[in-house]
């Protein structure tokens, strides 16, 4: 497929997991694509801005260095996000402030930046990254779980806000996938196998999620052939928020 050839791409977290995956999925279609992150990225081919999503200077100077060497931008995927585990006991104020600044805030820093060239493009769309965790009540994951299911409000008003823009604005909700991020959560437990074979069993489908799979979601809903697509929570799950088969 070449349905982003002539279009430009930011993918925020694009150095790991999902993001990384993205980058490569809008590449193979045609698009050219630089990376937001705060981290290193090992695929030296992809222009990269290191910036934290929680500093607005920092990501605003990353998407205008983008925005400027490209000539412009088309479609902005507000994927980097950190996690944070336990009930709503678990974590003190600063933590909450922390992780909802850059799941949430960091999503409207990026997307206020980035605006004023999405509007100058007649293919522009944004993909922000949700979970299932947003709409499903899954245990020990009470404030990724709120900053999570801001993401899902956020993407419905920014849809409308933006319609008379002509820029389309959508999200993915993965379920438990096949990334780093994932690796250290297990690898973090008393007992990793058992902790990998019980979010194996969480998911009807058997295994996670790849990270290749929601790249070609996330692409699916950036396209410009998704020209009706806005205001639409795609979740890609292996089943987990639908399906009862145990
Ligand atoms: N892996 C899963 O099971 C899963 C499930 C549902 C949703 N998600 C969401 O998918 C997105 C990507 O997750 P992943 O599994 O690929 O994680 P990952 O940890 O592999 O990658 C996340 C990337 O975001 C970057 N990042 C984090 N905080 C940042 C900040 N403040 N500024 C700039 N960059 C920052 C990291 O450096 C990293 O490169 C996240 O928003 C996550 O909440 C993941």
């Amino acid at each position: 497929m070449s349905d982003f050839e002539g279009l430009t791409a930011i993918v925020t977290g694009g150095a790991s997991g999902i993001g990384a995956a993205t980058v490569a999925e809008l590449q193979r279609r045609g698009a050219r694509v630089a990376i937001i992150d705060r981290a290193a990225s090992t695929d030296a081919e992809t222009p990269m801005v290191r910036a934290d999503l929680g500093s607005a200077d920092e990501v605003q100077a990353a998407v205008e260095q983008i925005a400027r060497d490209f000539g412009g931008i088309d479609v902005l995927i507000n994927n980097a996000g950190i996690g944070a585990a336990g009930d709503v006991t678990a974590n003190d104020d600063a933590e909450w402030h922390r992780v909802l600044d850059i799941n949430v805030v960091g999503t409207a820093r990026v997307t206020r930046a980035a605006l004023p060239w999405l509007r100058r493009s007649s293919a522009s769309s944004i993909v922000n990254t949700a979970s299932v965790t947003a709409t499903n009540g899954l245990p020990n994951r009470a404030l990724y779980s709120a900053s999570k299911g801001a993401v899902i409000a956020m993407t419905y008003a920014m849809a409308a806000d933006h319609l008379a823009d002509g820029i389309r604005v959508n999200a993915i909700a993965p379920g438990t996938a096949d990334t780093p991020w994932v690796k250290r959560i297990v690898d973090s437990a008393d007992d990793a196998e058992v902790a990998a074979e019980n979010l194996r069993r969480r998911q009807p489908l058997g295994r996670l999620v790849s990270a290749a799979e929601l790249a070609f979601a996330i692409a699916n809903l950036a396209s410009p052939l998704a020209g009706s697509t806005t205001g639409t929570v795609l979740t890609v799950d292996g089943g987990l928020s639908t399906l009862r088969v145990g």
